[in-house]
């Protein structure tokens, strides 16, 4: 890919922009933030590890976005991040106005490219820059399922202490304390989690995963999680830029998937070039299903406090 625009370089945007670079995911990494000096300071500070690192991705800083015309991929990291005690719900009403201002710039400079969205309430702030931008659901996806699984999978790697390459789980739902850890799918090598741990470890490591991101606001106590979000929507971005086609959990605008329409959830689904090539619908167990339309409702909840309106 040519360009790549990461908008915001706070930590998340900036640890985004490092990583597409260190993995040479396109020729060019933009990195825009409206605090004049912190992208281009940051730029340049990333640029100048090339030599060292070995990477040929020019990463630039701007304050503007004009020079971002024919990106391919914009990943939005830019907004307010929670302070301890806030939901990410919190959030909605301050971080619409400013995904509203960068959809319509990305709109107007890149109509062609796909969009990550990162800024919390994730699934809210995806659903107005698809509002904004008028782009399809295949081009805006969200980021958080893969976080979300990760720290899943982490936990458990620790609690039996094997690789976390062995461990393979999937968590549905919007991203917040609704999320819908699918337990019935974790397997250990092959090896069922029920056959290992006892329900009352598996539920304390559900509800450890639920509380995932607010565990590290309340450690860090300024500002939110950016190690694991940057890696999970770098992942993102190399499924599409790279055309692997991945089979990877996205926040997506559902159109009659799970029987549910009009919200952006996290649901696993298939990234290529084109974004979303598929959304795949697993079948889930009655509470399952119960807990993925509490996850909707509460997805829901947020976008109607959206100054904005939605089309739901
Ligand atoms: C998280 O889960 C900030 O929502 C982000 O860490």
């Amino acid at each position: 890919m040519e360009r790549i625009t990461v908008v915001g370089a706070g930590h998340v945007g900036a640890s985004v922009a490092q990583r597409i670079a260190e993995r040479e995911l396109a020729r060019e990494v933009l990195l825009v933030d409206i605090i004049d000096g912190l992208a281009q300071g940051k730029g340049l500070d990333q640029w100048e590890s090339a030599p060292v690192e070995g990477f040929d991705t020019r990463v630039r800083g701007m304050a503007t976005y004009e020079e971002t015309a024919g990106s391919g991929l914009y990943v939005v990291t830019a907004g307010l991040a929670r302070k301890p005690g806030m939901s990410r719900s919190d959030l909605v009403t301050k971080n619409e106005v400013i995904v509203q201002g960068i959809a319509r710039q990305i709109a107007e400079h890149s109509p062609d490219s796909i969009i990550l969205m990162v800024t919390n309430p994730l699934d809210a702030m995806a659903y107005v820059a698809m509002r904004e931008t008028g782009f399809p659901r295949e081009r805006v996806i969200g980021m958080a399922g893969i976080l979300d699984t990760a720290r899943f999978r982490s936990f458990i790697a620790l609690e039996l202490d094997v690789s976390v390459e062995d461990v393979q789980a999937l968590v549905l739902g919007g991203h917040g304390d609704s999320m819908v850890p699918l337990v019935s799918s974790v397997f250990v090598g092959g090896i069922p989690l029920d056959q290992l741990l006892g329900r009352d470890r598996v539920d304390a490591i559900v509800e450890r995963t639920r509380k995932g991101g607010g565990e590290i606001v309340a450690l860090l106590k300024e500002g939110s999680a950016y190690y694991a979000p940057s890696a999970a929507v770098v992942q993102m971005c190399e499924s599409i830029v790279r055309d692997k086609k991945r089979v990877l959990p996205c926040s997506v605008w559902l159109t009659g998937e799970y029987g549910l329409t009009d919200v952006f959830l996290g649901v696993p689904c298939k990234l290529g070039r084109t974004g979303v090539e598929e959304v795949y619908e697993v079948v889930l167990t009655d509470d399952e299903r119960a807990a993925l339309g509490n996850s909707a409702v509460e997805v829901r909840e947020t976008m109607a406090a959206l100054v904005g309106g939605t089309a739901a």
